[in-house]
């Protein structure tokens, strides 16, 4: 993968990386002074920290996945045919965005795989703060967004993305699932919905099913194996005393990011997270 500083992420996702990329950032370069063999990021959302990696030529091959099939199938008609999601966007950018018209894009159903992601670009730069949220049939059931002048169609931007995903791995899939072949020389990334900080914030269902605490310690065992077998990984959270239980064995660093939109689009300001590392150097010292 050849350094790329013109990419940024081309998805407002809740729980964006872009506040913690610079310890997360420091990180890599510390374990990796050149290149990662295979970047893995099993939640990959607005895949912040893959751009980020991209634009420094971090890695040499990658692996993006998410359990949300909508996402990856934009990121798929990007890498496979941009010029065609950007002429269909075109095509729904020809009518002037007001209520009705982000409603009737809401309410259709292309079926061809760049139409397919125009719909979801379109709706993720027009809906209430660029939220995906469905319903119990798995329809898309986000409300307008009201700005005055969203800025939709960036053909650049779409392009410097497709550029960024050409030979990366794309799929819809389980966590455990997306680094079960991750090896010594790799890294792995881990940004799942977030353990709740307070009981009245449930835990988070960006696609239909919810990331429960079971989920959060099936993650933990997972970020075990990996580091036991020699495996970099890092792993970011709310910093709550769940998270440091079940991460305690590990190496943790406290960062205070500022939250714009997070799942329930309630919780707002300054939060305390917690990244959590798993490096050979850690290893080393785990084992004396
Ligand atoms: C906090 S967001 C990721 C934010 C992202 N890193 C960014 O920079 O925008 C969490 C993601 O995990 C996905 N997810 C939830 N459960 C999952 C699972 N079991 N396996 C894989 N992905 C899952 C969601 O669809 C969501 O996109």
């Amino acid at each position: 993968m050849q350094a790329r500083a013109d990419v940024k992420p081309v998805l407002k996702w809740a729980g964006g990386k872009r506040q913690l990329l610079e310890p997360i950032l420091a990180f890599v370069e510390r374990i990796f002074p050149t290149q990662i063999e295979k970047y893995y990021e099993p939640f990959a959302g607005g895949g912040a920290v893959f751009f980020a990696l991209v634009a420094r030529g971090k890695f040499k091959r990658a692996r993006l996945s998410d359990k949300n099939e909508d996402l990856i199938r934009v990121y798929t008609a990007l890498r496979d045919d941009a010029h065609s999601v950007i002429h269909e966007l075109e095509k729904l950018c020809q009518a002037k965005l007001s209520e009705d018209t982000y409603y009737k894009v809401r309410a259709s159903r292309p079926t061809k795989a760049p139409a397919r992601a125009a719909r979801m670009l379109y709706l993720n730069r027009t809906g209430y703060n660029g939220l995906y949220r469905v319903n119990r049939s798995g329809e898309f059931n986000v409300p307008y967004g009201r700005y005055k002048k969203p800025n939709i169609l960036d053909p650049a931007r779409l392009l410097a993305t497709a550029g960024a995903l050409q030979g990366v791995e794309l799929a819809v899939e389980d966590f455990e699932q997306c680094c079960a072949r991750a090896k010594r020389g790799d890294f792995v990334y881990f940004d799942p919905p977030y353990v709740p900080v307070s009981k009245t914030s449930s835990f988070a269902a960006y696609h239909s099913v919810a990331f429960t605490l079971t989920e959060h310690e099936r993650l933990a065992k997972t970020f075990a194996k990996l580091s036991k077998r020699g495996v970099a990984a890092l792993l970011s959270n709310s910093d709550t005393p769940e998270t440091r239980r079940l991460f305690a064995a590990f190496d943790t660093h406290t960062v205070h990011a500022k939250r714009a939109i997070n799942s329930n689009g309630a919780r707002r300001g300054k939060v305390s997270e917690l990244l959590v590392r798993a490096h050979v150097s850690a290893l080393a010292r785990q084992a004396k």
